[in-house]
């Protein structure tokens, strides 16, 4: 499944990460305000660069366990990436995942991409379900899964060892049918 670039929003295009992004990239990937609910600490020039050229080739799904990166593009500037792992083909589950740059961020923009990411889940990988996951303490990435119509289905407690402490995990996840009714 390789969607038809660039993905059109309301405001955004979405498309595969290209080598000339590293700039736009490394600028949120190195604040630390934005990696402190991600796995990782804030990004070094090395590790942005290395993220970058693990992101370039990951622009379609062929077999499950695959990520499609995308970046976030508004006026010609990357302000974030949004994910779409294929988790099961026999089971057609997906999560999906998002990060803006602050200076992007409460404009609505991390929900208008990640729409577009669960139209290409529900509609061109025909998924049955999409999750998505966050620490509770993440208030803006929970409160966007509500926004996106996705249920709290579970809170881990202490479920991972989250930079040094035990951490807990809400899980949220929308089915195919709720999107459906949704968009009727
Ligand atoms: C999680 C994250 C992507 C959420 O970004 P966000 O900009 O808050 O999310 P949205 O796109 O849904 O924007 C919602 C806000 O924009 C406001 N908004 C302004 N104009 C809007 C519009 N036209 N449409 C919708 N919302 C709009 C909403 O009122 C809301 O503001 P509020 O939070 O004060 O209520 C962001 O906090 C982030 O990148 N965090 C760091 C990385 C991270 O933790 N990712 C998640 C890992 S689980």
């Amino acid at each position: 499944m390789r969607p038809d670039y660039p993905l059109k929003t309301d405001r955004l295009l979405l498309r595969p990460f290209e080598p000339g992004d590293f700039d736009d990239l490394h600028a949120y990937r190195s604040n630390p305000e934005v990696c402190r609910y991600l796995y990782g600490e804030a990004a070094t020039p090395e590790e942005s660069a290395e993220r970058l050229e693990r992101s370039l080739a990951m622009d379609e799904l062929t077999e499950e366990g695959q990520w499609l990166v995308l970046a976030v593009v508004l006026d010609d500037e990357v302000i974030g990436d949004v994910v779409l792992k294929w988790v099961s083909e026999q089971h057609r589950q997906g999560e999906v995942g998002y990060t803006l740059n602050p200076a992007h961020q409460g404009k609505g923009y991390a929900r208008e991409a990640a729409e577009a990411m669960l139209k290409v889940g529900f509609e061109e990988l025909e998924l049955h379900r999409i999750t998505a996951i966050c620490d509770p303490r993440n208030e803006p990435s929970w409160r966007l899964m509500e926004r996106l119509g996705m249920r709290r289905e579970a809170h881990f407690r202490e479920s991972e060892m989250f930079k040094g402490a035990w951490g807990d995990t809400y899980v949220y996840a929308l089915l195919a049918e709720e999107y459906e009714r949704a968009q009727a």
